[in-house]
């Protein structure tokens, strides 16, 4: 397609709310805030060392911990500041959260509350940085309750402790060669690239839907030690390739940035595993529910694949915490039903 027929992310926007004629308009504005955001972020992480953005968030004492008890990178630190400058002003939001901060973020008080709440990961892969792989942003979007959309109070955390089927739109961007958005409203996924000369987000993957099957798997094999046998028995019968019970070959990938990895299989299938595992019993997995898993699980679902805990669908855990952590397998569907049903069969 000739690139001048290309649509924008704002034309798709628009053909999107045709759907619903009584639409405000605020949904279509706070989507194009977090484009921009991803954009503004682009561009900060494209100047690298140059920028002086790589390495370690530096306080008094050392590098900065977030609530999870992970060092900050600078950009962590950095891409959040700029979800909340771009997002807080526009009267579409009752408020955020997200990884990096420990408690919900209220919109101040000198801009309308809106009735959505965007939760998010500002940055994804941040430990790829300084190494220069992809990293992007990840982002889910919910209604308010209605109490608080009428009244405009402030929000608790058990505002945000919504199933990830409730999600209105979920989506992420993707820093790499190039930089891409990839977005679902609830209606299949549509995937944006930046063009660098518009700076226009345009449409060039408008329907992307997952392989069923794969030969691919991703999973981190330093953790098998730590593995439940479901999972042991599902990568051991990968790793038997043509001569074991799948009689087929399979290649692995990580890249340690869920996002990628998640992109990898919206475009030519596989499958992601962060399973539960036994490393350490406080935490049930490594990946987080609401701005990690729900959004990727949307995504995939939305785009005909498959996101589990392993047990049961991701987008049905009704969440009891904000950062809560979550076993997560995603991708092919075909495969994550069968590593569903290795888990319910007895061992
Ligand atoms: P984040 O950078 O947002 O904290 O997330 C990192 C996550 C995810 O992107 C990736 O799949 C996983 O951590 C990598 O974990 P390992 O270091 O255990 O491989
Ligand atoms: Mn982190
Ligand atoms: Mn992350
Ligand atoms: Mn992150």
């Amino acid at each position: 397609m000739p690139l001048s027929q290309r649509f924008t992310l704002t034309q798709y926007l628009i053909e999107q709310r045709r759907r619903f004629p009584d639409a405000s308009g605020d949904f279509n504005a706070l989507i194009l805030d977090v484009a921009l955001a991803c954009k503004a972020i682009a561009r900060t992480v494209a100047f690298g060392e140059l920028g002086g953005v790589t390495g370690n968030h530096e306080v008094e004492g050392g590098a900065s911990i977030n609530v999870q008890g992970e060092t900050q990178k600078k950009l962590d630190v950095l891409s959040n500041q700029v979800f909340i400058q771009m997002n807080e002003w526009g009267g579409h939001l009752a408020g955020m959260a997200s990884e990096e901060m420990g408690a919900p973020y209220q919109i101040p008080t000198s801009y309308p509350r809106g009735k959505y709440l965007l939760v998010f990961d500002p940055l994804d892969g941040s430990s790829n940085i300084d190494v220069n792989v992809s990293v992007g942003s990840i982002f889910s979007v919910l209604r308010a309750p209605a109490d608080a959309i009428a009244s405009g109070r402030d929000l608790t955390e058990a505002d945000f402790l919504q199933p990830g089927a409730t999600q209105v739109a979920a989506g992420y961007a993707l820093y790499g060669p190039t930089t891409m958005f990839i977005l679902s409203v609830g209606n299949g996924v549509a995937g944006f690239t930046l063009d660098p000369n518009l700076g226009e987000f345009r449409l060039t993957h408008p329907d992307i839907r997952v392989p069923e099957q794969t030969q691919e798997f991703a999973i981190n094999a330093s953790n098998s030690r730590f593995w439940e046998p479901p999972v042991k028995r599902y990568v051991d019968e990968c790793l038997a390739g043509r001569t074991g019970p799948r009689g087929k070959d399979f290649n692995m990938r990580w890249i340690a940035s869920m996002v990628a990895e998640a992109h990898r299989i919206l475009m030519r299938g596989g499958v992601f595993l962060y399973p539960r595992d036994t490393k350490d019993p406080s935490k049930p997995g490594r990946l987080r529910l609401l701005y990690e898993a729900n959004p990727i699980g949307f995504i995939m679902e939305q785009a005909g694949g498959r996101a589990s805990t392993g047990r049961q669908p991701v987008l049905g855990v009704r969440p009891s915490e904000l950062h809560q952590r979550i076993g997560l397998v995603f991708g092919s569907r075909e495969e994550v039903e069968r590593i569903e049903r290795y888990h319910h069969e007895p061992a």
